[in-house]
């Protein structure tokens, strides 16, 4: 009998699809705080649009590695022989999860997000078509898919969402099309978000690439958020313009917290262009008066030592997530997104920011927000004070398309802000949103929760404002309570129990 029991509860637990096995394995989902009530409750985690949780196999794998730990540019040791080959594979791995072709396009590791590879190949794509001086972004980038070119790529047009067929929905591809003629030939490149951080907006990356291509432009897609989320395959279509030429996404916001930040480009774009960055790693042979770089990639795009265990740690969670396959991920994704969109439709004190018909424009892991005559920042203490829900409120690192869907709800303001020349988005306490955003450890229970959330706040407005003030930095504070994060963790303290 207990033999049975035993077989029984082993199959279901390996019967359980991986997804579901995957989608409670994240550290921090069992994480605890007081909250303004007295109680005690589970964080309910919903800034993943921010940064998300790291998956709980992907890091156990990754400490194995930690065993091997050596330096990549060791060569001759085990150690190092088994770090060289498990820091090669997560650059094949990641060319397989974006759909690159390996013999075209390389992967090479930059920073902790896409910051810093933006900034690089604006000055690559800069460098290799110097007579084309123009680059194309839309209004809904974020600031690091935007001032970079405007330092070093060329001279930046915003393409705008706003169409006869949707309010701020997704790059609208005959308003494109209408600045790629009338550029024509200036355009060295397209650069675009996949999906908006803003508004879980998904743009069409591919048709995007086929239009710019047709005009002689490159294409360069924000994976910031797409790759977590959306299947990507940048390469391998009937019709090569549907390709695209160079995408980029962050480690922390693909279940891997410490990973670096991924350029996927092709090799052909840095062939003749010396790497930005020198140092060790990427010389065949130094001499004092001139040095050699490495023909291979992805080795002389990654000067000095890489941060290789963040990228076993990324490797792992993207082989992970394609496992479970993407197609799947997206499908749970946009139940989640469509469910939350439905039920907050229901609130007529509610807005939501950007086109909400996702038959025009679909949508993804993300929705901003606002509550009716309540502050963004008061909004997002109140989920967090009393229901422990973490999410993200003010501008997004988006000010342009922020600003644009603003005026929807906050035309006088910011017609005041033009009139008086305010520079600093900080000095007016409504100039925002909150945002929501899902990961894949999200359930319909952490929305049916946010809803009960919403709906409390919309009907007790009055309560929760009189148990706030405005603090010195600007932050709404809770009167009465107060969170300690040193009750919760220490790192000194972490420390000293380690090694007691
Ligand atoms: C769409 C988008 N692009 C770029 C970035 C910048 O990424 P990182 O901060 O990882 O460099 C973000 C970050 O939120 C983003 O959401």
């Amino acid at each position: 009998m207990s033999m049975n029991n035993t077989i029984t509860s082993t199959q279901e637990t390996t019967n359980l699809p991986l997804i579901e096995q995957i989608k409670s394995d994240f550290i921090g989902l069992d994480t605890y705080y007081k909250i303004a009530t007295g109680e005690t409750t589970r964080r309910i985690y919903m800034d993943s649009t921010a940064s998300t949780l790291m998956m709980g196999a992907a890091f156990r794998a990754g400490e194995k590695f930690l065993q091997h730990y050596s330096n990549t540019h060791s060569e001759m040791h085990f150690g190092a022989k088994i770090a060289t080959e498990s820091y090669n594979w997560t650059h094949q791995r990641i060319l397989d999860f974006v759909g690159a072709d390996p013999d075209e396009y390389t992967c090479f590791f930059t920073g902790s997000g896409v910051t810093a590879g933006m900034n690089r190949i604006a000055r690559a794509l800069n460098h290799y078509r110097p007579e084309k001086d123009i680059v194309l972004v839309s209004i809904m980038e974020h600031h690091s898919n935007d001032l970079p070119h405007r330092k070093h790529g060329g001279k930046v047009h915003h393409i705008p969402v706003d169409t006869h067929e949707s309010k701020m929905g997704c790059i609208d591809l005959d308003l494109l099309e209408s600045y790629l003629q009338k550029y024509d030939n200036q355009v060295n490149y397209v650069s675009v978000t996949g999906i908006s951080n803003v508004t879980g907006i998904i743009n069409p990356i591919n048709r995007v690439a086929e239009l710019a291509h047709n005009y002689g432009a490159l294409v360069v897609v924000d994976a910031a958020q797409l790759a977590a989320h959306v299947p990507v395959k940048m390469s391998g279509y009937a019709d090569q313009n549907f390709n695209v030429d160079a995408l980029l996404f962050s480690g922390h916001k693909t279940y891997a917290p410490g990973s670096p930040g991924v350029v996927v480009i092709r090799k052909s774009f840095l062939d003749d262009i010396e790497p930005e960055e020198v140092g060790g790693g990427m010389v065949d042979r130094v001499y004092e008066s001139d040095y050699v770089v490495k023909a291979s990639f992805p080795d002389r795009e990654e000067a000095g030592t890489p941060n290789i265990f963040g990228a076993i740690l990324l490797g792992a969670s993207v082989d992970i997530l394609d496992r479970i396959g993407m197609d799947k991920i997206l499908e749970e994704d946009m139940m989640l997104t469509n469910k939350t969109l439905s039920a907050m439709h229901n609130f007529d004190d509610i807005v939501i920011y950007g086109e909400t018909d996702t038959n025009k424009c679909p949508r993804a892991g993300t929705i901003s927000f606002n509550i009716k005559n309540m502050n963004h920042g008061l909004v997002a203490a109140i989920l967090n004070d009393y229901y422990n829900i973490a999410v993200r409120n003010e501008c997004f690192c988006a000010h342009p398309y922020v600003e644009k869907m603003l005026e929807l709800t906050h035309s006088k303001q910011i017609q005041r802000v033009k009139e008086e020349n305010i520079t600093d988005w900080h000095s007016e306490p409504w100039m925002g949103m909150v945002r929501v955003s899902f990961g894949l450890y999200n359930t319909e229970k952490d929305i049916d929760r946010f809803i009960v959330a919403l709906d409390d706040i919309i009907h007790n407005k009055s309560k929760y404002i009189d148990n706030y003030f405005i603090n010195d930095k600007g932050d709404y504070e809770h009167k009465s309570f107060k969170f300690t994060g040193n009750n919760y963790f220490n790192l000194r303290n972490s420390i000293s129990e380690e090694i007691r």
